[in-house]
């Protein structure tokens, strides 16, 4: 799974159902050995943990790979590291890389590749555990309307999801800082100022300002952020009653979001959370049956 984009609404549909049927208590256990390896370049509390929880879940051999104390400090590439542990025994890798579509280096490897978040290109996890969240919540995707608000012009979660969620029949619009948009957002009138969005969306994702990911120091202090584009008390009032509120986190407190709303009663981050363990099950598993090898299911 590189992008979620390359899945058709039937493909994703297929692996939302794993995924509830796995949070449901549905278990499987891989039939065979088979070693797996979760290789971050980037840093991540939520992806590479929950990754863990779902292989060992799956019956997986994790194996540790830890790219500070790794021979990429010696200049080895990613392509030979990826080969050198596919030589060793490796079968799946999860990948995390500040680089966009690293994965076209790994070509010529033999192993399943799943894409733990490429640059600002793609993180087809998140995505999958974000549509899982809203399809428990709403029973489907048809004509809801999202808001995605703040960073989107650097956030691979952005994208992932504006396309998935079109693509299942949602309703997608964008708000934030003007000028992290492109004109083509405004002509499509895709992007509404977040006072006028705050009380149409049946959920509303907020994300992190990837500030790693900006050329220069953003220009707006934190607080006039906060109080022009983030969820301040007085916006979430003004929401739907069943609406909900969604971040892939980590987040910012008190910029992104009101620290009084991260655990509010329609905040659904920390579900988002365990849900990732459910939705990653159902990617590793659908990764490896397409390598050929089988799993048990009670
Ligand atoms: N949402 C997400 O990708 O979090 P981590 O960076 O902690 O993995």
């Amino acid at each position: 799974m590189l992008a979620i984009h390359h899945y058709s609404k039937e493909e994703i549909m297929a692996l939302l159902e794993a995924a509830i049927a796995f949070s449901e208590g549905r278990s499987a256990k891989v039939k065979e050995q088979v070693f797996v390896s979760n290789l971050f370049f980037e840093d991540s509390t939520r992806t590479k943990t929950s990754f863990d929880v779902a292989e060992r879940k799956l019956g997986l051999e994790v194996v540790p790979f830890d790219v500070t104390h790794s021979s990429v400090n010696k200049g080895e590439t990613l392509y030979d590291t990826v080969k050198t542990l596919e030589s060793i025994g490796v079968q799946l890798f999860v990948i995390r890389h500040k680089k966009n579509k690293y994965y076209e280096e790994l070509a010529g490897i033999k192993s399943a590749v799943v894409n733990g978040g490429d640059g600002t290109g793609n993180h087809p996890s998140q995505c999958l555990l974000d549509l899982m969240t809203i399809y428990q919540e709403f029973g489907t995707f048809k004509n809801l309307k999202v808001g995605i608000v703040g960073d989107v012009q650097h956030s691979r979660v952005a994208n992932s999801n504006a396309d998935a969620l079109r693509k299942m029949g949602a309703k997608v619009y964008f708000s934030g800082p003007e000028d992290w948009f492109d004109e083509a957002e405004f002509i499509n009138g895709n992007y509404l100022s977040l006072d006028a969005l705050i009380s149409e969306v049946d959920v509303l994702m907020l994300l992190r300002i990837q500030h790693e990911r900006h050329g220069e120091k953003m220009k707006m202090s934190l607080d006039k952020y906060h109080k022009k584009y983030g969820l301040t008390k007085e916006r979430e009032k003004k929401m739907k009653p069943n609406a909900i509120i969604m971040h892939p986190a980590p987040i910012n407190r008190g910029v992104e979001i009101h620290t009084d709303l991260v655990e509010c009663k329609r905040s659904r981050i920390f579900k988002q959370m365990e849900n990732g363990v459910y939705a990653r099950m159902a990617i590793l598993k659908d990764a490896l049956e397409k390598k050929g090898i089988k799993f048990i299911e009670p």
